[in-house]
């Protein structure tokens, strides 16, 4: 009788030893999987951590919490386990994006910034204008004219560069990513871009079609097709995740992480999901996500916000129905959003 006991015993922590064995491995490997899309660029670096830390803070402040309509609502350990594993994976699917998408800095940078074409491209025509009032010149020459009567042709070619200058000069501003450019901008790029030079007897555009379609971007410098191929990540996480048999204690990371650019009001991506649809993890892993975002100094693509300004945008954004009220101020009155300055996870 107690020997078979003991064996049970026996066999009983051996299971548990290997339980733990595992989960060790796939805490290893989701922290490896989640390191490695932080470190793929300076532009990402540190997101996954500090998401991953303001999450499990404001978790923690839900927790804690004895005011409606937090004051019944307590997450187990077990949850909290699988909400921190769901913020580790929320981004995975970055492994996909291109890099060049990642870390693009102004309107016209593809795998190389295409500005500096832009560049060399005015400086030939600046040398395209001086020929002409040259070869002008020598036709006044040659017409048997003064030297001092082309004094009306200096003054046109000293207007013609001076105007080819502050076009050039405003197309290199215009390659920076404004928070929003005027429509009066968008004309004048427009009317740079039809005017016409000549090179190796072919006439050619200022701008080509592609430049001016990305020197035209209003908001920051992300064009339609990589703002599709951007978000398209979470896409990639969900169907990522979906292969992973999850077990019952971690079945929620796929919804949670999935969730991350999902809008209340329906209006974030992939699936357009409503408030009904979004469960408090999910909710509170956009916020952090959002307010990493929007306070990082690592971005190579905008200015970091300070701490007010965020909160701001946050409120900003719990007014058009985008993110949770509740879970907002609680993030700001709790102090969660201190977690992201030095994160332990
Ligand atoms: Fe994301
Ligand atoms: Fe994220």
């Amino acid at each position: 009788m107690v020997e078979s006991l003991a064996s049970q015993a026996a066999v009983a922590i051996d299971n548990a030893r290997l339980i733990r064995s595992l989960e060790d491995m796939f805490e290893a490997f989701v922290r490896v999987m989640a390191s490695a899309i932080d470190e793929r660029s300076p532009a990402t670096r540190g997101h996954i951590e500090r998401v991953t830390a303001l999450t499990m803070a404001l978790a923690e402040a839900v927790n804690a919490c004895d005011e409606p309509p937090f004051a019944h609502v307590r997450f187990s350990d077990d949850e909290l386990n699988e909400l921190r594993i769901a913020a580790l994976v929320h981004d995975v699917g970055k492994v996909t994006t291109p890099l060049h998408i990642i870390e693009k800095r102004t309107k016209l940078e593809g795998v190389r910034d295409g500005i500096d074409v832009i560049r060399e491209r005015f400086a030939t025509i600046k040398e395209a204008k001086r020929n002409e009032f040259l070869r002008r010149r020598l036709e006044l020459l040659q017409r048997g004219a003064a030297p001092g009567d082309g004094a009306a042709l200096d003054e046109e070619e000293a207007a013609a560069l001076a105007e080819l200058g502050q076009q050039r000069y405003f197309v290199v501003a215009c390659n920076q990513p404004a928070e929003f450019m005027p429509d009066d901008h968008v004309q004048r790029l427009k009317e740079i871009a039809s005017r016409t030079y000549v090179a190796d007897g072919v006439e050619k555009p200022y701008l080509t079609e592609d430049e001016l379609a990305l020197l035209c971007i209003q908001r920051g410098n992300i064009s339609g097709e990589e703002l599709r191929i951007m978000r398209d990540h979470v896409s990639v996480t969900m169907r990522l995740l979906d292969q992973i048999p999850f077990p019952n204690k971690l079945k929620g990371v796929p919804r949670y992480a999935g969730g991350h650019h999902e809008k209340l009001n329906g209006k974030g991506y992939p699936l357009g999901l409503t408030a009904d649809d979004l469960p408090l993890q999910t909710r509170m892993l956009a916020i952090a996500d959002v307010y990493e975002a929007l306070t990082a100094d690592d971005r190579s693509y905008k200015r970091p916000r300070t701490h007010d300004e965020a909160v701001r945008i946050l409120r900003f954004m719990v007014q058009d129905g985008e993110l949770d009220g509740d879970l907002v101020e609680l993030f700001v009155r709790s102090g969660a959003w201190k977690a992201g300055n030095n994160p332990q996870l």
